[in-house]
């Protein structure tokens, strides 16, 4: 290996690989290292600028703890968690979407009905939806794990002035599928840019907005989660999402109900919600077994 030339070095990367004991494991690095090698050679990259790749790197250590993952950002700014996402979806039922990372495992649990706004600031928002399965069927048993923002836009893990599981919850559904919430109307926000994730979406001359939303995962007995989140569509950063998370089939829209008596009978908020709410319903359809 004494001739190694920019042309034979990919090669001899898979060669060394060859007694790699997984076999995806080696076609996954080795396809990785032939990508790399490709965009050195192509860009003529000079050391400089592999350097500060090396140093944002490096940099991402100092912004990483257990609240908060700059490499994970990073995988969300450059599109990667969306198009791994995309490439694992169903492609029937409800669209799959990024995780993002503020959910919380264990989250209160909330009736069904409950509500979770409890007056805070912000406009309040009833949601109300069914689940059904591949074959249309109420999805009985399904537990919905919720998440959002709250009206001044921080996640709870992100605002002190919040009770860390404030609108967290995990709500079951009824025996028909069907399930309704109040809640506050999310609003768009920035994902923190303060690191080397940032430094790169203004290189981009990108900013961090991403649209409202509120998350989902729905665990149905039996079948896998379905990550997912579901965006207003009057928001006018739908179209350009730093993360890439929005797809046509989570777009909903949210409309003014001024008449309390057209709020579902089980919301626990409906005699006392400031009229008119925002509301939006969210049907969702599980992806076959
Ligand atoms: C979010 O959904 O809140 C989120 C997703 C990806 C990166 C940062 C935030
Ligand atoms: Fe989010």
């Amino acid at each position: 290996m004494r001739n190694l030339t920019p042309a034979t070095i990919t090669q001899a990367f898979a060669d060394y690989a060859r007694n790699a004991p997984s076999a995806r494991t080696r076609e996954l690095l080795v396809s990785l290292a032939g990508h790399l090698h490709a965009f050195v050679r192509d860009n003529r990259l000079t050391e400089a600028e592999w350097n500060s790749a090396i140093d944002a790197l490096t940099r991402a250590v100092g912004f990483t703890d257990n609240k908060r993952n700059e490499y994970i950002l990073f995988s969300d700014l450059l599109g990667v968690s969306s198009l791994v996402d995309m490439v694992n979806a169903a492609g029937k039922g409800t669209p799959s979407s990024v995780l993002g990372p503020f959910h919380i495992e264990n989250a209160p649990e909330l009736p069904n009905g409950g509500d979770l706004w409890k007056g805070q600031v912000g406009e309040p928002l009833v949601v109300t939806g069914k689940v059904v399965d591949d074959k249309g069927d109420p999805a009985r048993g399904t537990l919905l794990a919720l998440w959002q923002n709250a009206g001044n836009g921080l996640y709870a893990q992100q605002d002190s002035n919040q009770h860390p599981t404030n609108y967290h919850a995990r709500l079951g559904v009824a025996v028909d599928g069907s399930f309704a919430f109040s809640t506050v109307r999310p609003i768009a926000y920035k994902v923190p840019d303060d690191g080397p994730a940032g430094d790169m979406l203004r290189a981009l001359g990108r900013d961090a907005w991403r649209p409202a939303h509120l998350h989902m995962i729905v665990q149905a007995p039996g079948r896998k989660p379905l990550i997912t989140e579901f965006f207003p569509d009057d928001d006018k950063f739908l179209d350009r999402d730093a993360v890439f998370g929005v797809r046509a089939g989570l777009v909903l829209p949210f409309k003014r109900v001024a008449d309390r008596a057209a709020l579902p009978a089980n919301l626990a908020a409906r005699d006392t919600l400031p009229m008119p709410v925002w509301t939006a319903t969210i049907n969702l359809a599980l992806p076959p077994l």
